[in-house]
């Protein structure tokens, strides 16, 4: 475990040690349209410099991941497959440990963004098997400032130190500086020492709530909110059933921005996310700019839910 600044951080730690070493001109990245830019800018700007490809795993109409093509399109030249085990727009929890299994079949490395995951999932990196697993403090009631690259030891040992300076070296001369053991020689520099002691205390309380009745109580209410917005004509909820997804709940109006909608709940005392949430290429997928997204924890309740849906339905009327 190595600490880091948050998920993005750690992405961009993978995709400059163990890619810049490892990729090569014609290798191939395999990606889901389903992604965090954070998830995607990092191998786009990798696949740059390094001359290898970006394929992409689809998403199908039921806002779940088009699976069957996954043997379609990893192959030998496969080195790399980089998913999120949750989506942030559609809440979609992905299949983590199959496509693992599919991508190590053939030789590639896995790197799951558990960003949204994290704050809700039992799953662990050793279930999914994952060769590299990231998250974020702030999105687990934790700091921001902090986040976490977990990593299978001989691969993170097999990788260069990412940035230098003090704290990741054993020792330094004139000619040159021998690095760190792990997890210090990716640790450069004073650590987040204040964001790293208040990580802690969030993550015993998530883990003594327990996952199953984090889960089961924001499906509670994403399923009251998704009923509520049902009479509200034309608006279309961008995710699957509420069994297959975590507690978000992502809409479109047709004819209303979602800046406008943000606008108005905002000043009906209701904070909900509006624009593109950092996934383009899912929103082009499905032919909508932006959208409306309502994110639902356990610290919320149904009155909550309840205000937001009052206030939405306005919004649409107005
Ligand atoms: C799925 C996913 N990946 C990556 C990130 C980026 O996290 P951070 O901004 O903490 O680096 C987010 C944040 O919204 C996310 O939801």
């Amino acid at each position: 475990m190595i600490f880091t600044p948050g998920t993005t951080a750690s992405i961009n730690l993978v995709a400059r040690s163990w890619g810049d070493t490892n990729l090569r001109p014609g290798d191939e990245i395999l990606l889901t349209e389903m992604e965090h830019h954070s998830n995607i800018v990092p191998w786009q700007q990798l696949a740059e410099r390094t001359g290898a490809i970006i394929r992409w795993l689809g998403v199908r109409d039921d806002f779940q991941l088009d699976i069957e093509s996954l043997d379609r399109l990893l192959s030998g030249r496969t080195k790399l497959v980089a998913l999120t085990a949750v989506s942030n727009v559609l809440g979609t929890i992905n299949p983590v440990r199959e496509i693992v299994d599919a991508a190590h079949r053939v030789g590639a490395k896995v790197l799951v963004d558990a960003a949204q995951s994290a704050p809700h999932g039992k799953a662990t990196a050793s279930d999914w098997d994952a060769d590299w697993l990231v998250f974020s403090g702030h999105k687990m009631l934790g700091p921001t400032g902090i986040g976490v690259l977990y990593g299978k030891r001989e691969l993170l040992e097999s990788m260069p130190p990412f940035l230098g300076g003090g704290n990741m070296i054993k020792s330094v001369s004139k000619q040159g500086f021998v690095a760190a053991d792990l997890p210090h020689r990716f640790e450069a520099g004073t650590g987040p020492i204040v964001e790293a002691i208040a990580l802690k205390p969030a993550l015993e309380y998530l883990m003594r709530v327990g996952s199953d009745a984090i889960l089961a109580h924001e499906r509670q209410l994403a399923q009251r909110a998704i009923d509520g917005l049902s009479s509200v004509s034309g608006l279309r909820i961008l995710g699957p059933s509420i069994q297959s997804k975590t507690g978000i709940v992502s809409f479109v109006i047709p004819g209303v921005h979602s800046d406008q909608i943000g606008q108005y709940l905002n000043a009906a005392g209701v904070a909900i996310r509006v624009g593109h949430h950092c996934a383009m290429p899912l929103h082009e997928r499905f032919s909508v700019g932006v959208s409306a997204r309502a994110s639902f924890y356990f610290y919320n309740t149904q009155s909550e839910v309840d205000a937001f849906v009052t206030a939405t339905l306005r919004a649409s009327e107005l």
